[in-house]
């Protein structure tokens, strides 16, 4: 088992990466959490499958089931946590337990960030996205009609506790969609993880736990690393928003359903790598080294049909990275580095038409 220290004073924790070490290292944080109450927020198919492994305590508690998906991903959702918890009686000392993939996180996450302002949590994620990405740093919040995670808290887990065996069950569309992020951590952070994590895929992908135990714990380095910096994304930590400024603009226009989240990431990270050589300096290989990483996952790079890039640049610019009017963008002056700077929408725009003209190779025509 591998332990990742985030770094944040009081409200520092622990990470565990392991395989078949969830009710272990859950009962162990609980224990020293010492809840007067526990509540367990997961979807119905995963307390199917995982309700007899989580350890007396988890196991035995009734849960609070949401309806899956990013359209239950809502202000109701976090409702119906917090009037349970409220039926329940559940104090100050309670801890509420998120058993499953992002959606399941940021909503449990929100509702303890919001429970007589602000009770502990735990997050078990049990998607490799959330293994990887959602689940530490903070992060909490729900979608509105006008747009994704407008409403939300910093509220930081007291433990992370993520079991690579829980991933045996997850579909391989869900697997590629967490590769999408862990890619983005080597483009930003670390470029001999990028090289290890493109050059050993072989043949049809199923990672075997010991390749993904070692992955997620370095990933999880990177973000903890990043969020002990810059808790409340000040400034650097908005370089773990790589390919989100493009990835977020098509996921909208496409309304969440042609693209999962880490698919749409992957799409934008070719467009922040066009955007970074027009603007800090990337080498002329970088976009081919993006695409190959993405394609040798079967993550998709194109840009759709059904976006022109007018709407494209209109809708990065109401993104909540933009501020005062400039679009603000996680750019990488080469594998292993990242920055963020101010692009100007016509920059963008020749970016999203150099996209367009790439070819499988990564070469660009026209
Ligand atoms: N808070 C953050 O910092 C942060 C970072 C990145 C993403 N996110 C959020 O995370 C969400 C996406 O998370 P996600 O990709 O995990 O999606 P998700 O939570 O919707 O999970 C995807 C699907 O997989 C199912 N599932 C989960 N675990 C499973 C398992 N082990 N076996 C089989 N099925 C399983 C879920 O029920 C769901 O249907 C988005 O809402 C995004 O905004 C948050
Ligand atoms: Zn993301």
């Amino acid at each position: 088992m591998e332990q990742v220290r985030v770094e944040l004073g009081q409200r520092g924790y622990t990470i565990s990466v392991g395989a078949g070490m969830l009710a272990g290292s859950l009962e162990a944080g609980l224990a020293a959490l010492q809840p007067t109450s526990v509540h367990v927020v997961t979807h119905p198919s995963l307390w199917r499958t995982w309700s007899g492994s989580l350890g007396p305590t988890v196991s035995g508690s009734e849960p609070i089931l949401l309806r899956p998906g990013e359209r239950h991903k809502h202000l109701g959702a976090a409702a119906s946590i917090l009037g349970e918890l409220a039926e329940r009686r559940a104090d100050r000392q309670c801890v509420v337990v998120a058993l499953g993939g992002g959606v399941v996180g940021d909503v449990a996450g929100f509702a303890a960030a919001c429970y007589l302002r602000g009770v502990r949590f735990v997050q078990a994620p049990t998607t490799l996205l959330a293994q990887v990405d959602a689940s530490a740093g903070g992060k909490t919040g729900v979608d509105l009609r006008q747009g994704k995670n407008l409403v939300g808290a910093f509220h930081q887990p007291s433990a992370v506790v993520i079991d690579t065996q829980t991933l045996a069950t997850l579909p391989a569309r869900h697997m590629r969609s967490g590769m999408a992020e862990i890619l983005k951590h080597g483009i930003i952070a670390d470029e001999a993880y990028f090289e290890f994590v493109t050059s050993r895929r072989t043949g049809r992908w199923r990672p075997l736990p010991d390749w993904l135990e070692p992955v997620i714990a370095q990933s999880c380095r990177i973000k903890a690393h990043v969020v002990s910096q810059d808790e409340r994304e000040g400034g650097l930590r908005a370089i773990l928003n790589f390919g989100h400024t493009v990835g977020h603009a098509i996921e909208t226009l496409t309304g969440y359903r042609q693209f999962s989240h880490g698919e749409a990431v992957a799409v934008g990270m070719v467009a922040a790598a066009l955007v970074s050589e027009r603007v800090c300096g990337a080498p002329a290989g970088l976009v081919r080294r993006v695409v190959d990483g993405l394609t040798a996952y079967g993550l998709p790079w194109s840009l759709p049909e059904s976006c022109s890039d007018d709407e494209i640049v209109r809708v990065a610019m109401h993104d909540k990275k933009t501020s005062g009017g400039i679009l603000r963008m996680a750019l990488t002056p080469g594998v292993g580095h990242a920055t963020v700077m101010p692009v100007d929408a016509l920059v963008l725009l020749d970016a999203l038409r150099c996209h367009r003209a790439l070819r499988p190779s990564g070469n660009v025509h026209g």
